[in-house]
């Protein structure tokens, strides 16, 4: 495609390179009781990569949104090549060249990819083309990316880590000069994530300003010039990406040490009972011939590529699509599962990939997300029961560290990462025998991160069977007593113990020889 632009928006000074493309002075931004970001000032010049790290709720999407026209600040100064902008409205910010690939995808599910893409376009250089040359762009944009999205298809039938590409195609496709990217790779593959740097060194190269947001720490030294560190909505510091390691970076992010970067594994008891019992799965086209067993207390994790059929192990064993064949166990007992409803009744809790369509009421208070599932388990509505139910959900988020509100906080005023932990309680408020994790600390910081690892070794250790999704290979390696690898539907591999090893499972992942190729996470699956 016509690769960034170099000049600022129409009309706009163009600042000399070097010279602060963005500047916040003194910024602050409350949502009612919450004070997301406090006095925050910070120049970003022209042309540069600049990180933004910090914990879950530090303020970083705030940040964002605000540069990118979705939040006005409440005090502070944000300037644009030196002049003083109040944005009202994103449009606003993409006709100074702004625009922001958001956290939580914004995209209209019943509109094509292809509208997707040049949804909003009016307001950039692409209102002046026809149809004909747009979709030449989409083609052009698709074969630079390497995406490989089809134009005409519903976008709401897509899974997340394809509607994210989408995301990523329009931002691209509005050629600003500036671009928030709140976590672009989290539902990336290795591969694409790659490519996605390649993307945003050009685009530097081209004179673009990057503002970059991410969980993945080394990936932000890999990437940025300058990374600024928040912690509860302040600026802790911004450095030269020199000056930075990771160890250095979540000391500031947490305001400590973190100890440890894993959590202990549990030991499975000898003879511990089998819980689940999976026999001869086979769903023509998708699954063959699976069959594992999880015990009490073991966790087990599915790796593969994308389109293995690992998470659709797991909705069929969580009773969401039909099969052609196969049973499943549960403590022994054979389970006729026709639908999700079957599976929680029999004591099966799955954690979805994504929050927000598949998990979480948004407008719904935390108290009401976590317990509305069980609410036949409370019994009556009287104010004993309303009580122990605040009492058990209390403990419940706290377990997690939900942060950023109260009990009867909305769920769509948390941060992302903290949205993640609410499903999170909401799974495990009655202690299930089975627990399904499909990337279960997807956008959750390293803190966050590691109190989940630790929360399902615990859990574990109490007899719980644990079967785990992740396209994170350290999260594997950091929790599975066992690793089942899948090719086309098929267990291709299977390691245990010492035998648990990145190498191990990515050849057999791509079935691949030893030295052939390496990885640092295996790939997500889409939907
Ligand atoms: N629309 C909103 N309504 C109410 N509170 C909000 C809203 N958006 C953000 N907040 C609050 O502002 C604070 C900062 O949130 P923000 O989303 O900026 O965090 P973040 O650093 O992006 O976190 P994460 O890593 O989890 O994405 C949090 O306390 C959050 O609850
Ligand atoms: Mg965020």
């Amino acid at each position: 495609m016509d690769g960034g632009r170099a000049e600022a928006g129409r009309g706009a000074a163009v600042s000399p390179p070097g010279a602060p493309h963005v500047e916040l002075r003194g910024i602050s931004k409350r949502f009612g009781g919450a004070q997301a970001l406090i006095d925050v000032s910070l120049a970003i010049p022209r042309g540069t990569i600049h990180g933004l790290v910090g914990e879950n709720g530090a303020g970083k999407s705030t940040l964002g949104k605000l540069i990118a026209g979705v939040h006005r600040a409440d005090s502070g100064e944000l300037l644009v090549d030196g002049r003083p902008t109040r944005y009202r409205t994103p449009r606003e910010a993409l006709e100074d060249g702004t625009t922001i690939i958001a956290q939580e995808l914004s995209l209209v599910p019943q509109l094509s990819v292809f509208q997707n893409v040049f949804l909003g376009a009016e307001a950039s250089r692409a209102g002046l083309l026809s149809d004909r040359s747009l979709r030449r762009r989409f083609d052009a944009l698709n074969r630079r990316t390497g995406f490989e999205l089809p134009a005409e298809v519903r976008t709401g039938r897509l899974g997340i880590a394809e509607q994210q590409k989408v995301e990523l195609l329009r931002a691209l496709a509005r050629e600003a000069s500036l671009i928030v990217m709140d976590e672009p790779t989290a539902s990336l593959t290795t591969d694409e994530s790659e490519k996605l740097f390649e993307i945003v060194r050009t685009l530097r190269a081209d004179g673009v300003t990057v503002i970059y947001v991410s969980h993945f720490l080394e990936e932000v030294l890999a990437l940025v010039d300058n990374v600024t560190v928040l912690k509860d909505g302040r600026l802790i510091r911004t450095s030269p990406v020199a000056d930075e390691t990771p160890a250095r970076l979540v000391e500031a992010m947490l305001g400590r040490q973190l100890a440890s970067t894993r959590a202990a594994r549990s030991v499975v008891p000898e003879g511990a009972a089998v819980v689940l019992s999976v026999r001869d799965l086979s769903r023509e086209g998708v699954l063959e011939g699976i069959s594992f067993d999880v015990r009490a207390g073991e966790v087990v994790a599915l790796a593969g590529l994308i389109g293995s059929g690992r998470s659709e192990v797991a909705r069929a064993v969580f009773g969401a699509d039909r099969l052609d064949t196969g049973t499943i166990e549960l403590d022994g007992e054979r389970l006729a599962i026709r639908r999700p409803h079957d599976a929680v009744r029999a004591g099966i809790a799955m954690v979805p990939e994504s929050r927000k369509d598949q998990g979480l009421l948004m407008r719904r208070s935390i108290v009401e997300n976590v317990s509305l599932p069980h609410l036949g388990a409370l019994s009556g509505a009287g104010v004993v029961a309303r009580r122990r139910e605040l009492r058990q959900v209390g403990a419940i988020t706290a377990k997690v560290d939900v942060r950023g509100g109260g009990l009867s906080a909305r769920v769509t005023g948390l941060s992302g990462g903290n949205q993640q932990k609410v499903l999170f309680a909401k799974w495990l408020f009655r202690s299930p025998r089975l627990l399904i994790l499909d990337e279960p600390t997807r956008g959750v910081d390293v803190g966050a991160k590691l109190g989940i690892h630790e929360l399902v070794v615990s859990l574990a250790s109490t007899g719980m069977a644990v079967l785990l999704i992740s396209s994170e290979i350290e999260e594997v390696l950091a929790l599975a007593h066992r690793v089942l690898v899948m090719r086309g539907g098929r267990i291709v591999g299977e390691f245990e113990g010492d035998a648990i090893a990145e190498e191990a499972i990515l050849h057999a992942a791509f079935a691949t020889a030893p030295g052939e190729r390496e990885s640092r996470r295996a790939e997500p699956v889409t939907g």
